[in-house]
């Protein structure tokens, strides 16, 4: 490489750089010197005359915060820093629909116009010491009020609303668009074809927000420029009253990321446990094994005594038929040295085929495994008790891990009335307990969320 050749490519065409004519494209042209508005002030008029060079097509791009300013969406506000702050988050509060995401002391929120956005909008940038701003109060409406005040005056111009948020994903802000007329916001081009043929499923494409973008590229850059102009779009596509930058806003319920991750994982954690409710009717489908595995292996992290871990859970395969038939003979034996009729016991063990229809049943042990020997009653049957309850522990936790899963289960106590039929027929030590089954399946219909907990339930003396 020389100095002659900086590239080092050797010789070849050259091209001028200086000749070529440049395409049409789009500009982005600064409204300068629009004045300090306050709330009353005709920002048309304002716009007007700082920009008499507007012309049909061009597209306004006009930062929210002098929309909140004329159209008197300031709230007085101590100068007193922490007095101020204090009344922000009063407001925050105020214009919050629902808590999204929530790191340190910054909050975001979807506010009272479904945005999700920082602080709900509430802003005390560029505004006096002593007042606070809040987002106009339907921005869609007074990006429609501009464009007719300028149709009225022979001019054809949209309006772009906008507002400057941070991004999931993304570091650094950008402007958005929070209010749009005249012009398209979205762009469908779902069911079209590219040029290559394939079908293009879901794009659309966010041109309100692109052009809030565009606008904020001479806006940010020069300090007192609320508006901007953008032209060389396309004619804007829709009409005033068409949809405006709400059309923007995801509905919560079809966002993938409609909550924060520490958020969600909260939620998570506090639901797990409610999720659990009995399910007695399943999908004919089967159990997969790795799963049922993966909750028994969580139902053994409960809390048992002496450091054991003495609950032992069953996948009753092989010998369910004779286990089940062995069980009904018991319990027909049973109720019927209660003196019932046979009939009345049909009926009775007729609705007692939660285990029987499950898809898969898990059977709990307590066995007697770290249990601590003592010489009197009292103390052995204490001990006894203990991992009884530590069992109970166990297959709550097996029953949480399952609904965690989208599995349903139902704890039926039969076991419990028949240990030496259910020892003998599954070939079982003699200090195995059983604590019931576990009927296992999908649920036939979907499991509701139980109600929230009545609040204080706690029994105090
Ligand atoms: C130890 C134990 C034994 C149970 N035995 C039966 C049973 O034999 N048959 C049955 O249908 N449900 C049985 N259940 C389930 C309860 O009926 C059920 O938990 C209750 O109806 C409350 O409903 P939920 O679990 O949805 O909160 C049993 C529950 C426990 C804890």
């Amino acid at each position: 490489m020389s100095a002659a050749d900086p590239a080092g490519e050797g010789p070849g065409p050259t091209t001028d750089l200086s000749v070529a004519p440049a395409p049409a494209g789009l500009s982005v042209l600064p409204v300068t010197g629009l004045p300090d508005f306050r709330p009353g002030d005709d920002l048309a008029g304002a716009i007007a005359a700082a920009a008499p060079w507007i012309a049909d097509g061009d597209v306004l791009v006009v930062t929210s915060k002098v929309l909140s300013k004329v159209e008197g969406a300031l709230v007085p506000a101590p100068t007193d820093p922490e007095e101020r702050d204090a009344l922000r988050r009063r407001l925050i509060d105020q214009e919050t629909v629902r808590l999204v995401a929530a790191v340190g002391r910054t909050r975001i929120v979807e506010n009272r116009l479904g945005i999700v956005a920082a602080a709900a909008g509430v802003d005390a940038s560029n505004v006096h010491g002593d007042e606070l701003a809040l987002l106009p109060a339907d921005p869609d409406a007074s990006a429609a009020a501009l464009v007719r005040w300028f149709a009225d005056r022979g001019r054809r111009v949209g309006v772009v609303v906008t507002d400057t948020q941070g991004r999931a994903w993304r570091n650094g802000v950008t402007d958005v668009a929070i209010g749009a007329a005249g012009v398209l916001v979205l762009e469908d081009h779902r069911g079209g074809v590219d040029r290559f043929g394939n079908e293009l499923v879901v794009t659309q494409v966010a041109l309100g927000d692109e052009i809030a973008a565009a606008g904020d590229l001479v806006k940010g850059k020069l300090a007192g420029v609320p508006v901007a102009v953008l032209r060389g779009l396309d004619a804007p596509g829709a009409p005033a009253a068409g949809p405006g930058a709400a059309s923007l806003i995801r509905p919560a319920a079809e966002d993938l990321f409609r909550l924060g991750t520490d958020l969600a994982v909260a939620q998570g954690r506090r639901e797990a446990v409610l999720l659990r409710r009995t399910v007695r009717e399943f999908a004919d489908e089967p159990v997969d094994p790795e799963v049922l595995a993966r909750c028994v292996a969580v139902a053994h992290t409960a809390p048992a005594p002496h450091h054991t871990d003495p609950v032992r859970f069953v996948h009753l395969v092989d010998r369910r038929q004779e286990l089940f038939e062995a069980l009904l003979a018991d319990w027909r034996a049973d109720l019927a040295a209660d003196g019932w009729p046979d009939d009345r016991i049909e009926r009775r063990v007729a609705r007692g085929r939660v285990l029987w229809d499950a898809p898969a049943v898990v059977l709990p042990f307590v066995t007697g495994d770290g249990r601590h020997d003592y010489p009197d009653r009292r103390r052995r049957d204490a001990e006894r008790t203990m991992f009884t309850v530590a069992g109970g522990a166990a297959v709550q936790a097996l029953l949480v891990a399952l609904a965690v899963e989208g599995l349903g289960s139902a704890w039926i106590s039969s076991t419990i009335f028949a240990p030496d039929t259910v020892r003998r027929v599954l070939d079982l030590p003699a200090d195995w307990e059983p604590l019931g089954g576990v009927a296992v399946g999908r649920p036939r219909s979907p499991v509701p969320l139980r109600p929230a907990p009545q609040q204080d339930r706690l029994v105090r003396r």
